[in-house]
């Protein structure tokens, strides 16, 4: 039995579903898997795991309890700001992390890797403070979208070159809450605000 309502039940918002792509079900199951190999490869690492808000929030909720060794949790916030072409985007850091993690071993919790450019910012900003190591997790991506090339330690799941929504990825602040991945209508979905 799913702890996930059907997906009717979210009326607007499955309205503007045209396909789901992956159901909750096999998030959860895939994000049980990622947490045992964490588990696995960082033990006696008291590894320091960073997300990205807000849609990096599902995937750390259900992350962290299939998780057995002991960890420590801390965000970061960013915008993106420029036009809106991928290459000309520029990212300013919103919220920065609350401790220094010089020495530590950091691991980098992304909701998804599109063009990479978000994430390689991020990783270079991390990485002149000197952790341990630094390595990423992220629940979905999308290699063939890659301008910047990310060595991904961790991936849920491979996406095709699509905008999806759901399990905290948005359309325009919405969709977040989906416990699903979907596709959008095309009445729903402009590409021009993306
Ligand atoms: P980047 O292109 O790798 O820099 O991705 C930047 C950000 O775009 C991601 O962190 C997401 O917030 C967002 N993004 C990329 N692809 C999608 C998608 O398919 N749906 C919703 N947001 C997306
Ligand atoms: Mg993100």
């Amino acid at each position: 039995m799913s702890g996930y309502y059907a997906p009717e039940a979210y009326g607007e918002l499955t309205d503007g579903i045209r396909e789901i792509l992956i159901p909750a079900e096999e998030i959860e199951s895939r994000i049980m898997e990622l947490g045992q190999a964490i588990s696995r490869d960082y033990e006696g690492c008291n590894p320091l795991l960073v997300g990205v808000l807000k849609g990096v929030v599902p995937f750390i909720a259900a992350l962290l309890p299939a998780i057995t060794i002991p960890i420590e949790l801390d965000f970061m916030a960013i915008s993106s700001y420029g036009p809106g072409s991928d290459s000309e985007r520029g990212v300013r850091l919103e919220k920065d992390l609350s401790s220094p993690i010089k020495g530590r071993h950091v691991l980098f919790i992304e909701d998804v890797i599109d063009t990479g450019l978000t994430l390689n910012y991020l990783l270079k900003n991390l990485r002149a403070r000197k952790p341990a190591s630094l390595k990423v997790c992220t629940l979905f991506n999308k290699s063939r979208r890659r301008l910047i090339e990310i060595p991904s330690a961790y991936v849920g799941f491979e996406l095709p070159n699509l905008f999806v929504v759901g399990y905290g990825l948005d359309y325009r602040e919405r969709y977040r809450n989906l416990p699903f991945v979907g596709l959008l209508k095309p009445e729903v979905f402009q590409p021009s605000g993306e």
